[in-house]
């Protein structure tokens, strides 16, 4: 009931190459970049790919895929060649982002979260299809104390959380705006107009629509089905990364011990942290 990760500097990263790794140390942030960060299957590639348009300013632009600017996935040379304004993204938990970023804290952040139980069951279907990757073979039940305590790769999902909510209150300079994957299902017009706001992007309403239209889930999977490298092995060939899209399928997979046991981990774990959006008012959970 293992998966296969990298272990970089006591760290769990995916079996990226070191290299590309170890770019995210040296990696050169620029005044205009913008980049998203959150633990994975928070809705990454959804608002990479909002934040992406809204830059561009009109969302007649070619098809790229998130990885391209995944800092710890992309070689550092091919990060530089990259031109501005540069929309990235990353995983990486805030002590281990680039020095840069917080010594001069000059570009722009967009910080995602997303139900946790959802983020689980998200997680569980990437590492049960990327075989090749994960080589990972367990079920539900086995996968689910895995995640709990952090045994896959970006470590815990409590871990990661604590150290940006601090990261964010410690930093009150940064420059982020904080979202998340529920208020962007719940008004997604009203939050990507709020992220145009920030990144000084067009807002008015047709270019709005536009963009969330272009970035519906349907879209997105039809659009980027093209070029998604990870796709299910079966006939369907489905793109993984677009597998669902809803808030709440947790329902589907957790059983009622198991949703006891996280909310007494959520409880502890998250104790002192902001009042938690996700938990206490819009899903009205606790
Ligand atoms: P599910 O597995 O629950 O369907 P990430 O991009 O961080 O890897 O997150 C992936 C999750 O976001 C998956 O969740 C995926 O289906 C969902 N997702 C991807 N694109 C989306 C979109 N355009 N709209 C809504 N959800 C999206």
């Amino acid at each position: 009931n293992t998966l296969k990760v990298l272990k970089y500097k006591d760290r769990l990263w995916p079996a990226f190459a070191p290299e590309s790794i170890r770019g995210v140390e040296t990696f050169k942030s620029r005044d205009d970049d913008v980049i998203v960060v959150a633990y994975p299957k928070s809705g990454t590639h959804w608002v990479w790919e909002m934040a992406r348009l809204l830059l561009a300013g009109t969302t007649d632009v070619p098809t790229i895929e998130k990885d391209d600017g995944m800092i710890e996935d992309v070689f550092p040379d091919v990060l530089e060649a990259q031109p501005s304004p540069r929309s990235l993204n990353t995983h990486a938990h805030f002590e281990l982002l680039p020095k840069e970023i917080l010594e001069k804290k000059n570009c722009k952040l967009i910080y995602l979260t997303r139900d946790p139980r959802d983020v689980a069951v998200s997680y569980f279907n990437h590492h049960r299809k990327l075989v090749e990757y994960y080589e990972y073979k367990g079920q539900w039940k086995d996968y689910f104390p895995l995640y709990v305590n952090g045994k896959v790769d970006y470590e815990s999902w409590f871990a990661y959380t604590q150290g940006w909510e601090q990261g964010i209150k410690d930093n009150p300079d940064l420059k982020v705006h904080v979202t998340s994957y529920e208020a962007l299902h719940e008004n997604t017009n009203e939050e990507v107009k709020k992220l145009a706001q920030f990144l000084g992007a067009p807002t008015d309403e047709v270019f709005v629509a536009d963009v969330v239209n272009k970035t519906s889930f349907d879209s997105m999977k039809a659009s980027k089905g093209k070029n998604e490298t990870y796709r299910e092995k079966d006939k369907t060939e489905t793109p993984i990364m677009y597998r669902k899209g809803k808030v709440g399928d947790w329902k589907n997979w957790f059983t009622v011990a198991q949703a006891e046991q996280f909310d007494a981990i959520f409880e502890q774990e998250m104790k002192g942290i902001r009042p938690y959006k996700l938990y206490t008012n819009q899903r009205g959970f606790l």
